[in-house]
């Protein structure tokens, strides 16, 4: 009896969602837990007050966790805060620039360009570089800072359009490929939604990160916040408390009701991460990454829509010659289980994303219907 009810499960669809996405079934399954017992106290962490020594608990030790895992030093604080990735986009500016002063910005892709286009509202934006020119196709490989420059902001994977930037934890010369940022003299602001935790990064060459929480990192409703606390303080505004960086730290991501269950799964695929390491995450990214570019590459009928040396790990973005094979593609995917793998509707095509809980098996399923695609049609 049980055994037949176990076959009747459906089985769970290949989610290549580009956010909410896919999370790892064990922080699924305690975060179930967790609604109906939390912490052992008989109580739904839907129904506890985030100042019972269990919730504050949670928060300390995900802070520590992003701390340890990043390996950040000191003068680094981590939050986590409401609002999403676009609630920092004016948050930022509002923190660290002032109506007088220019803040320096990558243009390269959607987010990137809504970034830039907040910042504005305070103060002035030059920007740095742009690769709005070819659609934002590419990564460019050389930028300018304005001259006091108060910060420099890039987005380190650009999600919509799958392209990304090569960042690797030791640093080389200006210009020469890899790590564009030794030497800069101003501080380093990373918009790091789709792929923070994604990769081993020297974290303390940013003097601040965020993130929506919703593709790497847990469920949407938090967005992680790391921030050097030395930058802070310059701008002559008053700045409202909400969005006030110091007064988060102060109050230790307190200062309001957090999204305590956001933040619960957050807790909880943070642990995650611990466990299989960011190292064993890289290297299980690229291979993944790898395999569907490979496919793509060796298919007549696909192609990939961005520069080869700027692809995204996490973000594969794709479409058919053919467009008016879209729909077919579409369903001939739903037939093995894939969901999700719709371009963004604002450049259509394809999109599957990769986030760092999406099994390899997946990724191999998808392979397989590029495969077979190409020969049934
Ligand atoms: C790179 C990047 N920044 C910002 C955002 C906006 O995040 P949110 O929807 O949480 O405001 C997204 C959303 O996908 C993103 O990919």
């Amino acid at each position: 009896m049980f055994a037949a009810l176990i076959a009747l499960q459906p089985m769970k669809p290949y989610n290549f969602y580009a956010g909410p996405a896919i999370l790892p079934e064990e922080v699924l399954q305690k975060a179930q837990d967790a609604i109906k017992n939390f912490a052992g106290t008989g109580l739904s962490i839907l129904e506890i007050s985030h100042r019972s020594k269990e919730f504050v608990k949670v928060m300390d030790e995900a802070r520590a966790l992003v701390k340890e895992l990043m390996q950040l030093n000191d003068e680094r604080e981590v939050l986590f805060m409401h609002g999403g990735g676009l609630s920092q986009f004016h948050t930022v500016p509002m923190n660290l620039l002032n109506e007088d002063e220019t803040a320096s910005y990558f243009d390269t892709g959607t987010w990137a360009h809504g970034a830039v286009e907040e910042a504005k509202l305070f103060g002035n934006v030059h920007i740095a570089c742009s690769s709005a020119d070819k659609n934002y196709t590419y990564v460019p490989k050389s930028f300018s800072v304005a001259p006091n420059s108060k910060y420099l902001h890039i987005t380190t994977n650009n999600t919509i359009y799958g392209t990304q930037l090569n960042l690797t934890p030791n640093p080389s010369p200006v210009g020469e490929g890899s790590n564009y940022f030794q030497g800069l003299t101003c501080p380093l602001v990373a918009d790091m939604s789709s792929d923070i935790f994604s990769r081993e990064l020297d974290y303390n060459q940013f003097d601040l990160i965020y993130a929506a929480a919703q593709k790497n990192a847990g469920a949407a409703g938090v967005t992680i916040v790391v921030v050097n606390k030395n930058i802070l303080g310059t701008v002559k505004r008053k700045i409202p408390r909400m969005l006030n960086y110091r007064l988060h730290i102060e109050k230790e991501s307190m200062l309001n009701t957090p999204s305590v269950f956001a933040v619960y799964v957050s807790y909880l695929t943070l642990q995650w991460i611990k466990k299989e390491g960011i190292k064993n995450i890289e290297v299980r990214n690229k291979r993944k990454a790898e395999k569907l570019y490979n496919a793509i590459d060796a298919s007549a009928l696909f192609e990939g829509t961005v520069n080869k040396e700027d692809r995204s790990v996490m973000n594969v973005c794709f479409r058919l010659n053919d467009t008016a094979l879209e729909e077919k593609f579409v369903a001939f995917c739903k037939e093995r289980n894939i969901v999700g793998i719709k371009g963004h509707r604002t450049v259509g095509g394809f999109r599957a994303s990769m986030y760092n809980a999406l099994p390899e098996e997946a990724v191999d399923v998808l392979a397989e219907a590029v495969k077979e695609f190409e020969q049934a049609f």
